[in-house]
């Protein structure tokens, strides 16, 4: 039986490749993409979804100024796909309290430090890597979570740690990151949830 996931996305979607390259490989699992949301209309994402043939749609701020309607708006997307899962990569808005009702324990995001290090309100991007340097760490990496109300605070699924080099700088330590951390843990995290609904063992 698939899990029909939808990926939520704002930028470049480096992670939804990550994730349908998984798919292609046999490496999701039962989780099946069925559906990409971008908040942003230029994200490339969008593009990545249309080269993959995956069906998408755009959801912005602007289209949906009142946090309520969006929310609202965002539920009634997802029921009408039918999807049973979310895995929100590099996405950037926040998930109202009627979608996290509806898909508890259903929603993996990806961060790019080791919780709880550089994570919470203001934390994203660059901006992750930015205070990882400022602040002279020589380990970070990234952590695959379930979403609950809190930003970066639901439970943790996968971690796995990158080595800081002497000369990086934000942007080189965010492609590593990236590379070593974030395309690996994000599918598997996304298998895993997947699987356990698939399997029916969600409590
Ligand atoms: C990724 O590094 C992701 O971990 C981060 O945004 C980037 C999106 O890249 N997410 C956050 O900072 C969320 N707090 P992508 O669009 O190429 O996947």
């Amino acid at each position: 039986m698939l899990t029909r996931v939808a990926v939520l996305v704002s930028g470049g979607g480096t992670n939804l490749q990550a994730l349908i390259d998984a798919q292609a490989a046999g490496r999701l699992g039962s989780g099946k993409i069925a559906l990409v949301i971008s908040n942003r209309k230029a994200a490339y994402a969008l593009e990545r979804a249309k080269n993959a043939g995956i069906e998408r749609a755009v959801l912005s701020k602007y289209m949906k100024p009142d946090p309520d309607d969006y929310d609202a708006a965002l539920l009634d997307m997802l029921r009408a796909h039918g999807i049973d899962m979310i895995a929100l990569a590099g996405f950037l808005g926040i998930i109202g309290p009627k979608v996290l009702a509806a898909y508890e324990g259903r929603i993996v995001n990806i961060h790019p430090a080791l919780i709880p290090s550089f994570c919470g309100m203001g934390y994203y991007g660059l901006r992750v890597h930015e205070a990882a340097l400022a602040r002279g760490v020589k380990v970070t990496g990234a952590t695959a979570h379930l979403v609950n109300g809190e930003v970066d605070g639901g439970p943790i699924l996968l971690q796995k740690a990158v080595e800081v080099q002497p000369d990086d700088t934000p942007e080189t330590l965010q492609r590593r990151v990236m590379e070593q951390a974030e395309w690996e843990i994000l599918p598997r995290a996304v298998r895993m949830i997947s699987d356990q609904i698939s399997n029916g063992r969600m409590n």
